[in-house]
């Protein structure tokens, strides 16, 4: 009887098979049933850091020669694997690859195996730890999850709809597709589709051939052409009118222009990134939006939550953002307080990131010293109802690193006061300021707590 081992060498794959298989499934490298290297598709190679060659040992390919084998030995069982390799990368820097391996059986023998590899270098660090990726930080699982997600339809030229509050990152997230992508040599460009009445929207998109209206002195390309060999970001496009939405959908479609006034047809090459902010099914729903664009433009949904729901995410922003205040002005803020820390932590911010932002540069500009205070932060975050079981931890962990700047008990409205004053050095305009009072009101309760000589 034939021995198993004596089974031919299976034959490499096409290379249109392989393009086949990384499109469908990313970076893959195809294994004998001895684990010997069969095949691979050209992005595996380009993760593992070193060439791959056809019959050698995917343990060595993969663990180099160490003894550290825990795929190679959980394939020769039979098993599904999927397991963290560190690869020291020629180019420097170590990676972490995600490897998943499964065994190829027919009829019960295993001819071979799959190995399919993902980076997750960014993903060092454990499960919460803060991440940051194509400028986009979060601890936050979902959008780590987006994070996987923005990379592997960067691989594919699919269109992708991005659905998420005002300020969530949207933008943010069509640049990352972009700078992830093969496109990313190629221009970004972003248009507002809200910004602009429908007859310029026209033309911005699509161009105008000289004399096509008043003011059209010269042929414009607009933005599709422009953006050939990139990216094209479409934002707000829920609020395009039903007219222009037809055009794109046959844009899209046919892959060429028409220029406002022209009548030749030109080619595009352009991705699609769109955003909304409100759902396209709900506005297809009320007549307002065509079905048949909808499906066109959300081949790849994405969707990223709104910062409240994002756990942590809010305090480790809004150290970013103090980092790159500190790099603008001399104030230094080395800490939050615990107080202002629960205020960030309560607020809704329905503005999301950039409403992070702006409570950032606020409480940056109206306090001072290197603790930022609660009561640095703008009036809708200090005079909500004080935040759940937050209260106390916010008076018990004052940071003692600062002498005589120690917040006063947050109840105690005198003290609040009289701390302002002292921060102000007594300056009662800058103390109403920030307390986020006029100055006439700053008055009279100083006189009605008897603080007023
Ligand atoms: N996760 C994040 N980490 C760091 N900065 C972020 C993050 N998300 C958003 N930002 C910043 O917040 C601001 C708002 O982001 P962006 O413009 O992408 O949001 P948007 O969803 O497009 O907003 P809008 O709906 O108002 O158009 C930008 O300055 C962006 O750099
Ligand atoms: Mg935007």
């Amino acid at each position: 009887m034939p021995s198993p081992r004596r089974r031919p060498d299976p034959a490499p794959l096409s290379a249109l098979t392989l393009l086949a298989l990384e499109d469908i499934a990313g970076a893959a490298i195809v294994l004998d049933a001895e684990l010997r290297v069969v095949d691979f598709t050209p992005s595996a190679e380009q993760l593992v850091g070193a060439p791959l060659s056809r019959g050698t040992f995917a343990a060595k390919a993969l663990c180099g020669e160490g003894d550290q084998r825990p795929i190679a030995e959980a394939l020769a069982a039979g098993q599904a694997v999927a397991a963290e390799v560190t690869r020291v990368h020629p180019e420097g820097g170590t990676r972490v690859l995600h490897v998943r391996g499964t065994p190829l059986r027919r009829a019960g023998v295993t001819l071979g195996f799959v190995l399919l590899l993902e980076e997750s270098g960014w993903e060092r660090g454990g499960p919460d730890a803060p991440v940051e990726r194509f400028s986009i930080l979060t601890a936050d699982r979902g959008m780590k999850q987006l994070l996987r997600d923005i990379e592997r339809v960067a691989r594919r030229s699919a269109t992708v709809l991005v659905r998420g509050e005002t300020g969530t990152g949207k933008e943010l997230v069509a640049q990352a597709i972009h700078a992830a992508s093969a496109r990313s040599g190629g221009p970004f460009r972003a248009i507002n589709c809200a910004a602009l009445p429908p007859h310029l929207l026209e033309s911005e998109l699509f161009g105008h051939a000289r004399g096509a209206f008043t003011g059209a002195v010269r042929d414009a390309p607009g933005h599709f052409r422009l953006a050939s060999g990139g990216t094209l970001f479409l934002d707000e496009v829920a609020e395009l009118s039903l007219e222009l939405q037809a055009k794109l959908l046959r844009v899209l479609q046919e892959r060429v222009v028409i220029p406002v006034g022209g009548r030749d047809s030109i080619p595009v090459d352009v991705r699609v990134v769109s955003a909304t902010h409100r759902s396209l099914q709900g506005a297809v729903a009320e007549g307002s939006f065509r079905a048949d664009l909808m499906y066109r433009l959300r081949v790849v949904p994405l969707f990223i939550p709104p910062l409240r729901e994002r756990g942590d995410d809010v305090l480790h922003i809004a150290q970013r953002f103090i980092a790159e205040q500190n790099a603008l002005d001399e104030r230094q803020v080395l800490s939050i307080s615990s107080g202002a820390r629960a205020r960030l932590r309560a607020h809704p911010f329905p503005g999301n990131v950039r409403e992070l932002q702006n409570v950032i540069e606020y409480a940056f500009t109206m306090g001072d010293g290197p603790v930022l205070l609660e009561s640095d932060l703008p009036p809708e975050l200090r005079e909500a109802p004080a935040p759940d079981g937050d209260r106390q931890r916010a008076q018990v962990n004052v940071p003692r690193s600062v002498p005589g700047k120690a917040a006063p008990r947050e109840d105690n409205e005198a003290a609040r006061i009289r701390f302002a004053l002292e921060r102000s050095a007594g300056h009662r305009g800058r103390a109403a300021q920030s307390l986020g009072i006029s100055r006439a009101t700053l008055w009279r309760r100083m006189r009605a707590l008897g603080l007023a000589e």
